[in-house]
């Protein structure tokens, strides 16, 4: 795991090497295993959130009320130093690889409904994992990691069933997302079939009640995986009303609308979590809550006080909300606010660490087996953290750069390396929004030379990332270039096809649906 080595020598010189080395081998995951255990391989329930920001927990400080998710987390680790990517499917393609994106051909933007791509099938999937370990594996909710051949649906990666949409977002009640100006078309199917009978229903309602039959109907004979892909509370900002009722008090309307859906978000998950008890299957589940980036400010999201939103290589693009928890078996560092750096790739190797499973066969992982930082808080194997490299966005800055001959700082890229934070090229918009509940606060954007291409932050010291470092310390901001340079150099290329026409479903029933 961690397999593309960085030099020690490089970690040196940024004071890296000092914390003493958690070996992310065979032998530890086995130990892992045994840290968290009970006879059973525990079952695991993975819920994410879509475009869940920062701010928008009650355990932040938000007036958006979370009981669920702020009792769950109190009662089990709160991850805090945690980091998914900026956007959905590169998150979703590392939860289920374990592998950043400049490792899968993924690193420029997201699978886009008309595009023929896809997760690459050279690698096995989480659920390719954990079925091997002998678990029922069921995805419901939000897939959107391609779908235009068969090869590229859920139940031929590793989901023995699955039941939900195939894009990025749609219609909350009707389950359609337009495509072009040619009208909306349904998506949703339950096994690759398409379910035609749930217009009306709310998505919330319909993937809770998905997830509540498949807990019920879970044969306790094998372990259970159940990955539950909520599309709330991304927009479109269609919540019933009975949500929305309370949050009068916020006028701006997509924030109070966003809240209600966050708010019925944190109603389906007590609901999930009470069918698990009620099949008697809790005291064994690890349950992780995580969301896939930061909040949408444009749609009622909110990360203050971080910088930056959702598509941004700011923390408010990258920072996630998350937290584990599970049942009485589970061994867990319960009630504790984990500070240590943990990535969205890290979950990979870590549960089918805790399943008992093999990681092999699987292409090299970027992600660490966390399992010991999380049940005995042992320190992070993780010193370092590649945010992006995509070098098919649009360039920014001189072609004649400070740092040439190192490398290309005009490219969109940013990564983690200890607390030093680098960013290069175009991160995104960095202005800092306040929730628009808290009147007294005023949205903050910094002005900076339109070239400039190149920030160093500290961001254990400056989360917000206000004070830019890099002119104070460029032998720092070169060290971390050459790691980045490094990482770059095992890459592979982007693989970002042109739209294909053939994908419009009204050649395929008024269906989104697998075209070749
Ligand atoms: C589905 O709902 C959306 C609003 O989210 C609306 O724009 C669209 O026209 C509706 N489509 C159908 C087929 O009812
Ligand atoms: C949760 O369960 C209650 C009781 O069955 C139900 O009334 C409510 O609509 C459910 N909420 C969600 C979000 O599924
Ligand atoms: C869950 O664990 C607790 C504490 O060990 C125990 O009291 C309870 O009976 C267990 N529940 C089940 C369903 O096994
Ligand atoms: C990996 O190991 C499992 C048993 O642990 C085995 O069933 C599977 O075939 C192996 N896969 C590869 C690719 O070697
Ligand atoms: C990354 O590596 C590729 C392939 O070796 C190279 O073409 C590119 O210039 C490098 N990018 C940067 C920003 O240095
Ligand atoms: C960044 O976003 C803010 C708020 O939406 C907007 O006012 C500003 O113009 C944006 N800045 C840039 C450079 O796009």
């Amino acid at each position: 795991m961690g397999n593309y080595f960085l030099p020690q020598v490089l970690l040196l010189v940024l004071g890296l090497v000092a914390q003493s080395h958690v070996s992310a081998d065979k032998a530890d995951s086995e130990a892992s295993s045994a840290n968290y255990r009970t006879q059973r391989k525990p079952n695991i329930v993975f819920i994410l959130a879509d475009d869940l920001g920062f701010h928008d927990v009650g355990y932040h400080g938000s007036r958006i009320r979370t009981p669920t998710l702020d009792k769950l987390s109190e009662n089990g680790v709160r991850l805090e130093n945690y980091y998914v990517q900026p956007i959905c499917s590169p998150t979703r393609s590392q939860l289920m690889t374990g592998r950043y994106q400049i490792h899968n051909g993924i690193q420029h933007s997201l699978f886009w409904d008309d595009q023929p791509t896809g997760l690459p099938t050279d690698s096995p999937t989480l659920a390719d994992k954990l079925r091997e370990a002998g678990y029922s594996t069921h995805l419901v909710g939000k897939w959107h990691l391609g779908f235009y051949k068969q090869e590229y649906m859920p139940n031929n990666r590793g989901f023995d069933t699955s039941y939900g949409f195939l894009g990025g977002h749609e219609s909350h009640y009707n389950h359609t997302r337009a495509y072009k100006s040619k009208g909306s078309f349904l998506d949703l199917r339950c096994d690759g079939e398409p379910v035609l009978d749930q217009n009306g229903r709310h998505s919330t309602y319909m993937y809770t009640q998905r997830a509540v039959d498949v807990i019920s109907a879970h044969d306790k004979s094998k372990p259970l995986f159940l990955y539950m892909a909520y599309q709330a509370p991304h927009n479109p900002l269609e919540v019933p009303e009975a949500y929305e009722a309370q949050y009068q008090d916020i006028k701006d309307k997509n924030r109070r609308k966003y809240a209600g859906l966050v708010t019925m978000l944190d109603e389906g998950v007590a609901n999930l979590t009470r069918a698990l008890k009620t099949m008697n299957l809790w005291n064994d589940t690890i349950l992780i809550f995580s969301t896939d980036n930061g909040g949408q400010v444009r749609y009622g999201g909110n990360n203050y006080p971080l910088r930056g939103w959702k598509f941004s290589l700011w923390e408010g693009g990258v920072r996630g909300v998350g937290f584990v928890t599970g049942g009485d078996n589970i061994r867990l560092g319960r009630g504790t606010v984990n500070k240590q750096l943990m990535h969205v790739s890290d979950w990979f190797p870590t549960l089918v660490g805790v399943a008992g499973g093999s990681l092999n066969g699987t292409k090299p992982l970027d992600g660490y087996d966390q399992w010991r930082t999380l049940s005995v808080a042992a320190p992070t194997p993780r010193k370092w953290l590649l945010h992006n490299i995509d070098p098919l966005f649009k360039k920014k800055g001189k072609e004649k750069q400070k740092y040439a001959g190192i490398f290309d700082t005009r490219v969109r890229a940013a990564i983690r390396v200890g607390e030093y934070k680098l960013l290069t090229g175009n991160p995104g918009n960095g202005t800092w929004i306040p929730p628009p509940e808290s009147n007294t606060l005023q949205t903050e954007q910094k002005t900076e030379n339109s070239k400039k291409n190149t920030w160093l932050f500290n961001i254990k010291n400056d989360p917000e990332e206000r004070n830019d470092l890099s002119e104070k310390k460029p032998e720092v901001v070169k060290s971390i270039l050459r790691i980045l340079a490094k990482i770059n150099a095992t890459a592979v290329p982007p693989f970002f096809p042109k739209s294909d026409p053939l994908a419009n479903p009204e050649l395929h029933g008024g269906i989104w649906g697998p075209w070749e």
